[in-house]
C-alpha cells in the first residue's frame, strides 16, 4: 500500500498533487511520501512482533537522504552500511551509532578504524584478513570491535544474477564449511569480540523458500559453533525481500518472512539482526518526469521523457520493470517504447509497452522508484544529478538539490601545461 493516488483525475503524493512539483522544482525529480515510509517501517517491524530479541538495519545503500533516514531513525531503525559514506550519513541522520552495522565486502583499513571511532555496533566481517586487520586496529586503539562473521550458503537466491550474492561463486563472505575454523581462529584474536554471524544470499526475492534453505544452514553452523565452544549472541539474516514491481507482483509479504523467520529461529536463542532495504523504500517513491517527444519508431512510438538512464539505472543495469503512469490518465491506451535523452540504446525504461497514452508535455511517474533509484544516479551525458522531495500530508520539502552539470564543470580543471 502506498499514498501515491489519483484525486480527481490528478496523481497526488499523500495531499499534494504531482504538477506542483514539476512547476516549482522541474522534472525529472523524486518524490517520496513519508507516510508510506513510515508505514512500510511500521508493518517491517511488527512483522517480526514474534522474535523476542532484534535489531532492525535499514540498508541505506537504497536510499540514504538524510530526510529519509531521519523519518527511519524517529520509527527506530538503525543502518546497515557498507562506506564510510554511508556511515557519516547514518550519524548525521540521528541514528546512534551502536545501532549501526558496517557490511560490505571490501572495507579500507581507514574505513575499520572510522567505525571503531565511531563507536558503530557491529562489523560484519567478509573473510579472514579483514578479521585480522580489524583485531589489529582495534588493539592499536585499546578497542574490542564487535563482529560477526559472513557466510556465504550457496544458495540460489531466484533472483536476477548481478543481485544475487549467497552462491559460492558470489564475492561475499566465506564458504559455509570453512567458518568453523576461520570463527576459531577470528574469535581467539585480541581486539574481537566475535559473536555471530552473518548472512544475505540476494536482493528482490520473490519467494521466501531459498531464504528458508539459506537460514537452516545458518541455524546447524551455530549449533556446530556453539558446540566448539563459542558464544553466539548474534545472527543477521541480511535484507532482500522483494516488492511488487508489477501490478501483479505478488511477492512474500512481511508477515509471511517474519512468520517464517519465526519458525525457523525459534531455537537459536539469539538476538537477529535484520538489513531490509527495498521492502522499506521501494514503494514510498516515485520518479516523476515530463514527455518530452512522442517520436513515430519503426513499430511503436517512442516516448522520449526527460528522465534517463542516469537518473534510473535499474531499466538499463537489470532489465527492471518500473510501472508507468501518467499523472493526468485519460483513460487512453498507447502502445510505445519510452525512452530517455541519453545516447545509448540502452537508455530505454520500457519495450513495447501498453501505456497511459501520452503527449508532449504530460506529466507522467515510474513507479517502485523509492529504492535503488536516485542513490545510483549519475552525471552521464552531463546532465544534472536528479533532486529529491519528501511529501508529508499537505506540506513537502526538496530533501536534495538538483546538482547542475555546471557544479560538476566547476570540480574539473584543465592543467595549465595543456597549451
Ligand atoms: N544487506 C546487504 C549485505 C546487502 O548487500 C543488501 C543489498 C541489503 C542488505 C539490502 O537488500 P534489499 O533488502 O534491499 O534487497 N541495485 C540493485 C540491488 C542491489 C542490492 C545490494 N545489496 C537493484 O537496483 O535491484
Amino acid at each position: 500500500m502506498d499514498h501515491f493516488e489519483l484525486r480527481d483525475g490528478v496523481l497526488h503524493a499523500e495531499d499534494i498533487p504531482l504538477p506542483r512539483i514539476a512547476e516549482e522544482i522541474g522534472t525529472p525529480v523524486y518524490v517520496y511520501s513519508r507516510a508510506t515510509l513510515e508505514r512500510h517501517a511500521q508493518v517491517f517491524a511488527d512483522a517480526l512482533k514474534d522474535i523476542p530479541r532484534k535489531h532492525i538495519a535499514f540498508a541505506i545503500k537504497c536510499n540514504p537522504n538524510l530526510g529519509v533516514l531521519r523519518v527511519l531513525a524517529r520509527q527506530g531503525y538503525g543502518a546497515d552500511v557498507v562506506s564510510g559514506g554511508e556511515l557519516e550519513r547514518a550519524l548525521a541522520s540521528g541514528m546512534a551509532p551502536q545501532d549501526i552495522v558496517f557490511s560490505g565486502v571490501g572495507k579500507t583499513r581507514a574505513e575499520l578504524a572510522q567505525g571503531l571511532d565511531r563507536g558503530i555496533g557491529q562489523f560484519n566481517i567478509e573473510h579472514e584478513p579483514e578479521g585480522v586487520a580489524l583485531a589489529e586496529i582495534a588493539l592499536a586503539k585499546e578497542m574490542t570491535a564487535p563482529a560477526v562473521l559472513r557466510v556465504n550458503p550457496d544458495v540460489d537466491a531466484g533472483t536476477h544474477a548481478k543481485i544475487s550474492t549467497g552462491k559460492a561463486e558470489n564475492k561475499f563472505g566465506v564458504g559455509i564449511d570453512a567458518a568453523p575454523d576461520i570463527f576459531g581462529r577470528l574469535a581467539a584474536l585480541p581486539g574481537l569480540q566475535m559473536r555471530g554471524v552473518a548472512l544475505h544470499i540476494g536482493s528482490q526475492l520473490t519467494s521466501l523458500d531459498p531464504l528458508e534453505a539459506a537460514f537452516e544452514r545458518v541455524g546447524r553452523l551455530v549449533a556446530d559453533l556453539r558446540a566448539a565452544g563459542h558464544s553466539i549472541t548474534h545472527v543477521d539474516l541480511g535484507g532482500g525481500l522483494g516488492v511488487p514491481y508489477r501490478p501483479e507482483d505478488n511477492p512474500p509479504s512481511p508477515a509471511d518472512y517474519g512468520a517464517m523467520v519465526a519458525r525457523v529461529t525459534k531455537d537459536w536463542d539469539v538476538t537477529l539482526m535484520f538489513e531490509p532495504g527495498r521492502v522499506i523504500a521501494g514503494n514510498t517513491g516515485v520518479l516523476l518526469t515530463e514527455v518530452l517527444w512522442v517520436k513515430p519508431g519503426a513499430t511503436n512510438p517512442f516516448v522520449i521523457v526527460d528522465a534517463a538512464m542516469n537518473d534510473l539505472a535499474r531499466p538499463a543495469l537489470y532489465d527492471a520493470y518500473h510501472d508507468f503512469v501518467a499523472v493526468k490518465p485519460t483513460g487512453e491506451q498507447m502502445t510505445a517504447s519510452i525512452v530517455g535523452p541519453v545516447c545509448e540504446t540502452g537508455d530505454t525504461f520500457a519495450r513495447d509497452r501498453v501505456i497511459d497514452t501520452v503527449e508532449s508535455g504530460d506529466l507522467a511517474v515510474f513507479r517502485t522508484a523509492g529504492a535503488y533509484g536516485a542513490t545510483m544516479a549519475s552525471t552521464y551525458n552531463s546532465r544534472s544529478l536528479v533532486p529529491e522531495v519528501l511529501v508529508d500530508g499537505d506540506r513537502y520539502i526538496k530533501v536534495a538539490d538538483r546538482i547542475a552539470a555546471s557544479t560538476i564543470m566547476a570540480a574539473e580543471r584543465v592543467p595549465d601545461w595543456i597549451d
